[in-house]
């Protein structure tokens, strides 16, 4: 089987997707997209993760009620994996606000706030490299490729097509 690089991302199943009992029908589609999952826990985040993490909207009206939804009950993390994965799991994810979030989407079939939106994915390559090293270690992530690998993808031209 060859060796590939395919980009990875981050996605959080927040509180509301834990405390709504609704991870395991959004971890199906992630797998039923035919995206890996590469890494999976269960975690708290604490105040000191969730500021690193949402650092960049510090300056935002909605930041001290995100940091407080964020780290409010356990969540699971996830590092996926795939061709065009961060595209891909923003387009699956659906608009920021539930309430204008297409149906189809995750936020458009599962929820109707515009704050507690059930699911984080990175928004780029960067943002996804530094928040998977926010949460997993090297040891914590299992990117070699699934036994499905050579029907997933189209391998005839030695590249995952
Ligand atoms: P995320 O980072 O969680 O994947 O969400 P996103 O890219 O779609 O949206 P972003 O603009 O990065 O906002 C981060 C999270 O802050 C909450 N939010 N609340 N009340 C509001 O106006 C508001 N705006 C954003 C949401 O939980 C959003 O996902
Ligand atoms: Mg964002």
């Amino acid at each position: 089987m060859p060796r590939t690089t395919l980009p990875q991302t981050l996605l959080i199943l927040k509180p509301d997707a834990v405390q709504r009992r609704l991870t395991g029908r959004i971890l199906a589609r992630v797998e039923d997209k035919g995206l890996q999952i590469v890494g999976m826990k269960m975690i708290q985040i604490s105040r000191a993760l969730a500021l690193r993490h949402y650092g960049v909207h510090r300056k935002k009206p909605f930041f001290k009620s995100l940091i407080q939804y964020i780290t409010s009950g356990p969540v699971i993390v996830l590092a996926v994996q795939g061709k065009n994965v961060i595209a891909i799991t923003r387009k699956m994810m659906g608009a920021t606000f539930g309430s204008n979030a297409e149906p189809g989407t995750l936020r458009g079939d599962f929820g109707v706030s515009d704050s507690f939106n059930l699911i984080h994915g990175s928004d780029s390559p960067e943002a996804a490299r530094k928040e998977i090293a926010l949460y997993f270690k090297s040891d914590e992530l299992h990117a070699a490729a699934l036994s499905d690998f050579a029907w997933t993808y189209d391998l005839s031209e030695g590249k995952p097509v």
